[in-house]
């Protein structure tokens, strides 16, 4: 359709017609889905009737060909002006064939891998008839208490951006609308959801302008300069004010300033959250605070359908401004081919051809493997094939794996750790026990575990977090393993010296009580489908670990927010002449985190010779060079993520000790060394001062160079801007 024609659909279009393109609802409300819901249920509680259904814009989380034509060709049959259905739903780390989580995939520092990621995810979501996935959620973060740290890529704004560029350039392809294997990409939570007081999710956000700007919506921005169609709210208060009916954030910030034309949707049951949130005192007044803020679509609440036209005809709310939400989203479907094919290609045979296939599982496990992180290694992995090994704990045999986002994963298509195992050693050099539960055991089991550790080399811990201690509504204030699996590591510990430990589990820990007990600790997060056979690969040496982490490690939970690019206050630790109490320190523990951004160790060892920089003087138009030589002198080809990072000495605002700038991937054969090469200009050094303006300062900067944010060498040079 041209515009003109979606111009005359509108003028066609009555106010209930027009509201009804503003209510998103979930699937059971809809004819032909599997499992309807009841009339008499949650839609009457929610105060939405069978009209308001058959008015609806979209559907959030219909999936399979099946459902999703039967739910479209239902609504077609009754709809009188023949405007489609959008389908929308949460394809965040994979759609059956499930990739590691986010946070996981992050810690790959593989950009072009986590494209392809989202292309798989987007190429089994669109057969199955998607055609909007709620991804990538690019939220930066900081608090691993928080359970939804394992949805985004870490606490590094440059990082999340690259992630974010490649996640939106997965789902949404190179020729998008057109290429059907691929689905529009909603960016979300807008914003600075990550940011929740005490890591208490949905909690009050509050910081600064410049803070909002420096680090938490760089990544958005990236989201939408790659041309993400849909923006999703957060539920979170941004200055005072809940996102959804932020006006500021959502009509200033998004539309004006950085001109957005694409959907705005609510996160679910935003907009009446208002109330409780205390901004709006009924229904209607948060219908009118979320339409002038600039919110398209309301998400699983009914302020819009119940008040918006009251709001309307009172002259509360212009007819303009509905007018200009309904034509956004009828411009969505058209972009999508909708009108012509509200099916968007989809096809049973497309679906089974596709969804799940071998070529996809291959992909997953590389990215498994690719995004493990190996913490500790004392001389021990990798295994050797000859040893006798006993693989123990809650996730030997667990296939809950896939992480809490991996909605229409199979639990039972997951390769457990001891599937993966069974790969390379032989059933007698392989026992298995449990030892315990995940929060609870009982002293049988842990005795049935001791006893099979005793007969064994070396013990394979396989520990963490079910998916429920993570993920949204999964806040933890402890963030140690739970006390049975601490206990455990003690039990094993006493019998046999040596022990490797796997973690499952979807944020940071607090490794109190099992770090000096174990030799090696592999970190695979929640590693999806092919996670145990990513995992054995990984001890056995058949792949090598190069994932870095990137999000700190706390030393223990007191120290929170812990992370790599924070200031140095007046009176930093350890600075020349600094007394020994008066300095900004824990009495009691270190202030560095147990294991820093960037962090990961590989197979083999890595030696950084002297970094040259091209010169010691940057102007404004030029760029300078940071060449490191960077040699693998062990034994066996690894990994290594190069990283370079940038300190501003003196800013008009206070600036991080360091900042990533840059990084390279790359693989070395023993023996072999590689230069890699950091371009440095003017830009890379600007900031947002106090005056909310993004320029540089002249003076001093040091570029520093090295395996991870901690143990880095730096070199100085100045900006000169004549
Ligand atoms: C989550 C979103 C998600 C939405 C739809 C909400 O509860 O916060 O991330 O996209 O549900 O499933």
């Amino acid at each position: 359709m041209k515009k003109e024609e979606i111009i005359v659909l509108l003028n066609k279009m009555t106010l209930e017609e027009k509201i009804g393109q503003l209510l998103q609802l979930a699937t059971p409300f809809f004819e032909g889905a599997k499992s309807e819901g009841e009339i008499t249920g949650p839609l009457a509680q929610m105060g939405v009737d069978r009209k308001d259904v058959q008015y609806a814009g979209s559907v959030l989380g219909a999936s399979g060909t099946e459902e999703v034509q039967a739910i479209q060709k239902a609504y077609l049959e009754k709809s009188r002006l023949n405007i489609p259905l959008l389908v929308m739903a949460d394809v965040v780390h994979g759609y059956e064939t499930i990739f590691p989580v986010p946070l996981a995939i992050g810690c790959s520092w593989d950009i072009p891998l986590a494209q392809k990621s989202a292309e798989v995810a987007a190429k089994e979501a669109s057969a199955s008839g998607i055609h909007v996935t709620f991804a990538p959620m690019v939220d930066l973060v900081r608090d691993p208490r928080w359970g939804r740290v394992m949805e985004s890529t870490g606490e590094d704004p440059y990082l999340n951006s690259e992630f974010a560029k490649a996640f939106v350039k997965g789902f949404q392809g190179e020729d998008y609308p057109n290429n059907h294997d691929h689905v529009a990409a909603c960016v979300k939570h807008f914003a600075a959801y990550g940011a929740p007081e005490g890591g208490r999710d949905y909690n009050t956000v509050d910081m600064s302008e410049r803070q909002l700007r420096e680090y938490y919506l760089p990544a958005y921005k990236a989201a939408l300069n790659e041309g993400c169609e849909m923006v999703m709210t957060a539920f979170n208060t941004v200055d005072g004010i809940p996102a959804t009916g932020n006006r500021k954030l959502m009509r200033s910030l998004l539309r004006e300033e950085w001109n957005f034309e694409g959907v705005l949707i609510s996160d679910w049951g935003a907009v009446k959250e208002m109330i409780p949130h205390g901004v709006a005192a009924d229904d209607k007044e948060a219908a009118l605070k979320a339409i002038e803020a600039g919110v398209d679509i309301e998400m699983m609440t009914s302020c819009y359908v119940n008040h918006l036209k009251e709001l309307i005809e009172n002259d509360d709310v212009s007819e303009e401004i509905l007018d200009q939400s309904v034509l956004r989203i009828l411009t969505l479907k058209n972009k999508l081919g909708l009108f012509e094919d509200p099916y968007r290609s989809a096809t049973k045979e497309r679906e089974t051809e596709t969804v799940f296939s071998e070529r996809h599982r291959e992909l997953a496990r590389e990215q498994a493997a690719k995004s493990c992180v190996l913490l500790k290694n004392e001389n021990i992995l990798p295994l050797k094939k000859t040893e006798k090994l006993a693989v123990i704990g809650p996730f030997a045999n667990s296939k809950d794996i896939l992480g809490p986002w991996s909605w229409k994963g199979k639990v039972e298509n997951a390769v457990s750790l001891i599937e993966g195992m069974k790969n390379y050693f032989s059933t007698e050099n392989l026992n298995v026990a449990e030892g315990c539960g995940i929060e609870a055991g009982t002293d049988e089991e842990m005795n049935e575990a001791v006893a099979v550790a005793k007969e064994s080399d070396i013990v394979v811990l396989a520990l963490g977090e079910s998916s429920d201690m993570s993920g949204e509504a999964g806040s933890l204030a402890d963030i140690r393993l739970p006390d049975v699996q601490r206990q455990l590591v003690k039990r094993i510990k006493e019998v046999n010296k040596k022990i490797v430990v796997v973690l499952f589990n979807g944020r940071p820990l607090d490794l109190d009580g099992m770090i000096d007990e174990v030799d090696a600790i592999l970190e695979a997060w929640y590693p999806g489908t092919e996670g145990g056979a990513a995992i054995a690969e990984l001890l056995v040496g058949k792949r090598r670990p190069s994932g870095r982490l990137t999000m700190s490690f706390p030393y223990s939970v007191g120290q929170i927010p812990v992370y790599y690019n924070s200031f140095n206050t007046g009176r930093p630790k350890g600075a020349p002449n600094a007394q020994e109490r008066y300095v900004s320190q824990y009495l009691d523990i270190p202030n560095e985190p147990l294991y820093p951004f960037g962090y990961g160790l590989s197979y083999t060892s890595f030696q950084y010779h002297e970094a040259i920089l091209s010169s010691q003087s940057l102007t404004s138009e030029g760029s300078i060079t940071l060449s490191v030589k960077v040699e693998n002198t062990g034994d066996v080809t690894g990994e290594e993520v190069v990283q370079m990072y940038i300190r501003d000495v003196a800013g008009e605002v206070v600036r991080p000790l360091k900042e990533l700038k840059g990084f390279e991937k790359i693989a070395l054969e023993p023996g072999e060394a590689r230069t890699v090469e950091f371009s440095i200009e003017e830009k890379d050094l600007r900031y947002h001062h106090s005056d909310l303006i993004h320029r540089s300062d002249e003076g001093e900067f040091i570029a520093y160079v090295g395996p991870n944010s901690r143990d880095v060498k730096g070199y100085s040079f100045s900006l000169k801007n004549r």
